[in-house]
């Protein structure tokens, strides 16, 4: 391992010209600007949050796609409001196929600027780059820009990338979001078409694969001192709600041994969830929500409502823990005299990388001078969903701490470098092979 990997990036590789490195490190400045303009379109003033079908992702969008028609890109916003910008070789022929790089533009609530932000501009740094070897590449480059991977609206993540699939579940329309607003209004709103969603799919015939770049939202790259790393697989995951329900009455009157508490019986649950992930390896449950009714000091809560987030690599020791999560939701209540209902939101399985793209990613990442690190992925990404359709590979980059879903998310000009490095490699040595 090299001393100082991030070296490497502004090393001119083996037979490139010296300017082809010096060009990645110009691109990652602009690639750092462009994230910096993007988290100016927010929801909120002062901190970074861009949930699906808003004005704010409207606007990173429309940033986006004009940043793509000045790279010579076609571009435009599909059915469920991605921005896809298409550039085709000239003579390309017809028939030829089509590489997908991108990755999502909405964030959670108080999100860092590089979550899926990051994947979009590098991907916009690799056609900018393309662009002028017109004729060494026989196939079409299409950035996806996704509208919605954390799911932070309507609770169900991956919107845009499983339109983009053909497994986007119709029934969600008529989810409703913390104002009462239908999904299927919300698209509408946002100039989409609920329609024509099963019409924006792509087809796995005209697909050479989808590359995704991000960071890594952990901490080995930086425990390993590598810029960057290649992902084996990423982790499935349940999304659930869980709702308590006990019985309203006084703070003051009702005895202890009188109560049906559903926050009591909700942080025992909760105490008991983390307890069961602590004992097994690589199990993460995570309870990011919590809605207490009435809400009140002085009255004992009558209902209370838990987002349950359950993921593991492997999906039968996740649906396992699931089962058992159920099962004691329902022991905690009876035993309390409270009712305990669980509604499934989202399972996502488990999903393996390709071997055969993800092996050409590792050769890129070895060209650029940086060895290589495999590791799993504990987060969600669209790449999860576009399996479905086609190879998948999919490059992490490191980031500071670790941190993410966070506003103190971090990267370096110097490692987002070597990532349009490596990207651009690996278009250069798929356009080789064909
Ligand atoms: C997406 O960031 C997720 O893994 O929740
Ligand atoms: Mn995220
Ligand atoms: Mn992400």
């Amino acid at each position: 391992m090299p001393d100082d990997p991030t070296a490497t990036a502004s090393a001119a590789p083996e037979g490139a010209p010296e300017t082809a490195s010096e060009t990645a490190s110009e691109a990652a400045a602009t690639v750092l600007e462009r994230a910096d303009a993007l988290a100016a379109r927010t929801e909120e003033p002062g901190r970074l949050t861009r949930r699906f079908a808003t004005p704010a992702l409207a606007q990173a969008g429309d940033l986006v796609l004009g940043w793509m028609r000045d790279a010579g890109m076609t571009a435009h916003r599909d059915a469920i409001g991605n921005v896809a910008g298409r550039w085709a070789p000239p003579g390309l022929p017809a028939g030829a196929p089509t590489l997908l790089l991108g990755s999502h533009l909405d964030t959670v609530r108080d999100a860092g600027r590089y979550d899926g932000m990051l994947g979009v501009l590098v991907a916009l740094a690799v056609v900018e780059g393309a662009r002028g070897r017109d004729g060494g590449v026989p196939f079409a480059i299409e950035v996806l820009g996704f509208a919605d991977e954390e799911g932070v609206r309507y609770g169900t993540a991956y919107l845009g990338s499983s339109v983009v699939a053909g497994t986007f579940d119709r029934s969600a329309l008529d989810r409703l979001d913390a104002d009462g607003i239908a999904m299927a209004d919300a698209i509408a709103a946002f100039g989409g078409d609920p329609a024509a969603l099963a019409a924006a799919r792509r087809h796995p015939a005209d697909l050479l694969g989808y590359v995704e770049v991000h960071i890594e939202q952990g901490p080995v790259l930086e425990a390993e001192n590598l810029p960057v790393g290649v992902v084996t697989g990423i982790a499935g995951r349940t999304r659930a709600e869980l709702v308590f329900t006990g019985f309203a009455g006084h703070a003051g009157t009702v005895p202890m041994t009188l109560r049906r508490d559903a926050l009591a019986g909700a942080a025992e649950w909760i105490g008991a969830a983390e307890a069961h992930a602590r004992s097994v390896d690589g199990l993460v449950a995570t309870v990011g929500e919590a809605t207490v009714a009435p809400g009140t000091s002085n009255v004992i809560p009558g209902r209370v409502a838990l987002s349950v987030d359950v993921r593991h690599l492997d999906d039968a020791v996740r649906e396992a823990a699931v089962a058992g999560l159920r099962a004691r939701a329902e022991e905690i209540a009876a035993e309390r005299g409270l009712l305990a209902a669980w509604t499934e939101v989202q399972v996502t399985a488990a999903v393996a990388c390709s071997p055969g793209l993800t092996r050409a990613l590792e050769s890129a990442v070895e060209g650029a001078g940086v060895p290589v690190a495999r590791l799993p992925s504990g987060a969600g990404h669209d790449a999860a969903v576009m399996a479905r359709i086609c190879d998948v590979a999919m490059l992490f980059v490191r980031c500071a701490g670790g941190v993410s879903h966070n506003p103190a998310e971090a990267v370096t000009a110097a490692d987002v470098a070597v990532a349009i490095d490596v990207a651009r490699r690996l278009v250069d040595a798929l356009a080789r092979e064909r």
